[in-house]
């Protein structure tokens, strides 16, 4: 990415690989600045406009051998400095302090028993406010020139600064919800430290990046889009066509796995959109690959195999297409390049479904790869996108294939579609639709004996899955009230021919998975 990404104002944080570095981000970015992550091994400089450096915290102690140690020469005296947790403990030994394992549990809540609130940093914060602490090792001494700011009844120098120097490091994690004068923390650190003037709005991001978009791709190149249906493509699409008109050309596929009505009520939203978009019925294909396959990870592969064949047959229609344009959003830019360096497990082939074949050679343009989900859906909101559109539930790629466990049939589809949609209408006529994160039904390979009438039934049974969570990572089962529950239950076995047994899905991620298969 060129110049699509420049940023007047940047807090840089260098990851060293703590659970809550997304976190850091995320609480800056909510003061309107612009905060970038950046694994601690791959810094070299100060990228344009930053303003501000934080260290995040790490699972590695400073006395590990192989402890994460980047030369700060480039930052110590260019933009202020702060560090936190394992950041702060780097910093004082860097100054020649002295860092311990801990004698005392330092884990969980504590309370300031001491502020020094004439320092910049904790202006505004109070005695006994609640802090969050998370680490095995403590800060012995600071060594020169630095001075402790404020401290917990175990630890002395809970926060601390370098005398004459924008340098400043605290133990307590202020990104964290149960540190609960963080924000102010953070923003005393933002605003009044670093100078920054806090432009960064949704409006302002979708303007600048519009007018990013049209420098890089020009005035005669054409990008062609998958369209999903999702947030994520849907937010990248109107900002590429806003910025190119119609020489964006999407391209939104039915591969026949897709919720009831989905693929006609979605293409017409596009369509009034005013986007240029091409609707590709190719179901049939689809179901064809799918044929006598039970394995989830095959099935998945079929339908990523046929997707990319399907999608690459409609962009050779568009003459002269040369960008592919992609909805890929922050988390998953992050994910990709690890603090540590190491390969992350792979758990389901996810992020394989829809990979480009090596042989198109187009460029790629993701104008949403440094924004969280909650600031996709806040651009798109700003962007005039429908808020039932933002507000969509997450859908996988391989849609109800994945849903209907064992070998995918037409009939299948259209008993899950029939039941899918008692139950997400279901939510959303009790008001629930929002409170829920993701909600789907599986059919599952199972029979069992029921009783209608005065006959004796043999058919199949489905499993309802809601969640909640905030990002699909982690995920508990939405406590959904028993009466919705019984209702939806009573619509789906009295309405759906197939289907005499509803069971509800009580487990959580970790350690089951969101989607069955
Ligand atoms: P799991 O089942 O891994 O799902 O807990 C986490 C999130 O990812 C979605 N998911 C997929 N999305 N292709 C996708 O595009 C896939 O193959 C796929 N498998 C799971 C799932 O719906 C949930 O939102």
């Amino acid at each position: 990415m060129s110049d699509l990404h420049k940023r007047t104002e940047n807090i840089l944080i260098l990851d060293f690989g703590s659970q809550y570095t997304q976190l850091i981000a995320r609480r800056v970015r909510e003061i309107n600045v612009y905060s970038e992550i950046i694994p601690w091994h791959n810094f070299t400089s100060l990228p344009e406009g930053c303003k501000g450096v934080i260290l995040s915290g790490s699972p590695y102690s400073v006395r590990d051998d192989d402890a994460p140690m980047p030369d700060l020469s480039a930052i110590i005296g260019a933009v202020p400095l702060l560090g936190v947790c394992y950041g702060a403990q780097y910093l004082a030994l860097q100054n020649g302090g002295n860092v311990a394992a801990s004698d005392s549990r330092e884990y969980g809540r504590a309370n300031l028993t001491v502020v020094n609130t004439e320092d910049v940093l904790l202006k505004g914060m109070t005695l006994g406010s609640q802090v969050w602490m998370s680490h095995g090792d403590t800060i012995l001494n600071l060594g020169e020139g630095y001075e402790a700011i404020c401290s917990t009844g175990d630890v002395n120098f809970a926060g601390f600064r370098a005398v004459g120097k924008d340098v400043w490091g605290i133990q307590f994690h202020p990104e964290v919800f149960h540190s609960t004068e963080g924000p102010t923390l953070i923003r005393n650190f933002i605003l009044d430290i670093c100078g920054c003037k806090g432009e960064w709005t949704p409006d302002n991001f979708a303007e600048a990046t519009i007018r990013a978009l049209k420098e890089e791709i020009g005035a005669e190149d054409k990008v062609i889009l998958g369209l999903s249906g999702g947030v994520d493509s849907t937010v990248a699409s109107v900002l590429l066509h806003k910025a190119i008109g119609d020489r964006l050309h999407c391209i939104f596929v039915d591969n026949g796995l897709l919720r009831k009505n989905e693929f006609e009520d979605v293409l017409s939203g596009y369509e009034h959109m005013g986007l240029n978009v091409k609707g590709i019925r190719a179901g049939d294909q689809f179901l064809q690959a799918l044929e006598n396959l039970t394995d989830p990870e095959l099935k998945r592969k079929a339908i990523g195999r046929v997707f990319v064949e399907v999608f690459d047959e409609a962009s050779k229609q568009v003459e002269g297409a040369n960008w592919l344009g992609q909805g890929t959003i922050y988390p998953d830019v992050i994910e990709s390049v690890s603090a540590t360096g190491g390969p992350s497990a792979t758990i389901k082939s996810h992020h394989n479904v829809g990979g480009l074949p090596d042989y198109m050679t187009l460029k790629v343009v993701e104008p949403l790869r440094l924004i969280f989900k909650d600031e996709v859906r806040r651009v798109g909101k700003a962007l005039g996108i429908k808020a039932s559109l933002l507000a969509r539930h997450p859908f996988p790629g391989p849609g109800l294939g994945i849903r209907i466990l064992g070998e995918v049939t037409a009939e299948k589809v259209r008993v899950l579609q029939e039941v899918d949609a008692i139950f997400i209408n279901g939510l959303k006529d009790a008001g629930l639709y929002d409170e829920v994160w993701q909600a789907g039904a599986m059919l599952l390979p199972v029979q069992s004996v029921g009783v209608m009438g005065d006959e004796r039934t043999y058919e199949n049974a489905v499993a309802l899955r809601a969640v909640t969570s905030t990002d699909g990572m982690t995920a508990d089962w939405s406590h959904l009230p028993y009466e919705f529950l019984a209702k939806v239950s009573n619509d789906i076995i009295n309405k759906v021919r197939g289907v005499n047994r509803v069971v509800y899905d009580i487990s959580s991620k970790p350690p089951s998975t969101i989607e069955w298969e």
